[in-house]
């Protein structure tokens, strides 16, 4: 009866055991799972925009290979968290549908241009770093597929955070012409980095549900603040200054002060309205329209074999 199965489902959580795609489980851990996952799958093939328009302009082969390759991965990543989805009883094609239709989002960060080759190094260092500090803790997610998927993910992505910084790191000790430009990407990317952690707690919709179900293993403000400690001694190797006069060490906290990012802003983005959201969406639907006949393609040789 349910009062067990939910009983049940409490317990096996609690115990830190997996929960899988066969058990039982409650609807709004379903739902909210779907919800968090999907919106992490089209964050990763959305996220291919920025970086890619900079492929045909690296300045050597040698990084354009590394460019390559890094925005297949997360294709690869996004492939494998909306597989990671369908377990939970949705299809490929209603995920699509729901990001087409703008009833399903994606991280705010991938609405913000790429302006120089310098942005590749800051997206690759804070936009992959801030990505690695949120997606560690849901290696431990409860839901099996997401946690397994997230391991593999992680591992990747601390390879692109890597590759994200050794490009600044050239580029902030070249010419000052190549340092200004490290410094102006730092600039810009900053705080719409610190704004990928989410609302403040207190304004967090689903964190209290989701830490509950060990959906999320730590609050926004949580990683906000871990990820702003790792970058604090990185900028200084880089030797670039990070845009924030409030930023100090608090001997009492252990930790940090900071200026916390503008939250009207990362709800306008959230809502639409950032600098490159209709761009981005638009070229994501001409993308799918176009591939439309790899899918019909497909679809026949599965029923030709089928037969
Ligand atoms: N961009 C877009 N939407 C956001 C963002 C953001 N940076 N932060 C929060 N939101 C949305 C939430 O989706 C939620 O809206 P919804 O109810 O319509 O889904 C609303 O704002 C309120 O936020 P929270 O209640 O705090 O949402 P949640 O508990 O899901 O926390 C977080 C947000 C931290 C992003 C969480 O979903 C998460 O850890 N996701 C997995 C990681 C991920 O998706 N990363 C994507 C970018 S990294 C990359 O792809 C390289």
């Amino acid at each position: 009866d349910e009062l067990t199965r939910v009983e049940r489902f409490d317990a096996l959580v609690a115990a830190e055991e997996k929960v899988e795609p066969a058990d039982w489980m409650p609807e709004a851990y379903r739902k909210g799972l779907i919800r968090q996952i999907a919106q992490h799958a089209h964050s990763e093939i959305i996220g291919m925009q920025p970086e890619g328009s900079w492929i045909t302009r690296a300045p050597s082969l040698k990084r354009k290979a590394i460019l390559l390759a890094k925005v297949q991965d997360e294709a690869g990543h996004g492939l494998y968290l909306y597989a990671a989805a369908e377990t939970l009883g949705i299809t490929r094609d209603e995920l699509v549908d729901a990001l087409l239709t703008k009833r399903q989002k994606y991280s705010s960060i991938f609405n913000y241009p790429t302006l120089s080759w310098a942005d590749i190094g800051a997206i690759g260092w804070l936009v992959d770093g801030a990505a690695i500090v949120n997606q560690v803790p849901l290696c431990r997610c409860s839901y099996g597929p997401y946690a397994r998927a997230m391991v593999r993910i992680c591992k990747e992505e601390s390879f692109h955070q890597r590759q994200g910084y050794e490009l600044l790191h050239t580029l902030a000790h070249g010419t000052a012409a190549q340092h200004a430009m490290a410094q102006d990407a730092l600039d810009r990317w900053w705080y719409p980095s610190l704004a990928m952690f989410g609302p403040p707690d207190a304004e967090s919709t689903h964190s209290a549900r989701s830490i509950q179900w060990k959906i999320k293993r730590f609050s926004n403000d949580e990683l906000r603040q871990r990820f702003v400690d790792m970058c604090v001694p990185q900028a200084a190797v880089l030797g670039l200054r990070i845009p924030d006069d409030g930023l100090r060490w608090n001997p009492d906290r252990g930790a940090h002060d900071f200026t916390p990012p503008d939250f009207d802003e990362l709800t306008r983005v959230i809502n639409g309205d950032g600098p490159c959201n209709a761009e981005r969406m638009a070229h994501r639907r001409a993308a799918h329209d176009d591939g439309a006949w790899v899918r019909e393609a497909a679809a026949a040789y599965a029923r030709k074999q089928a037969r």
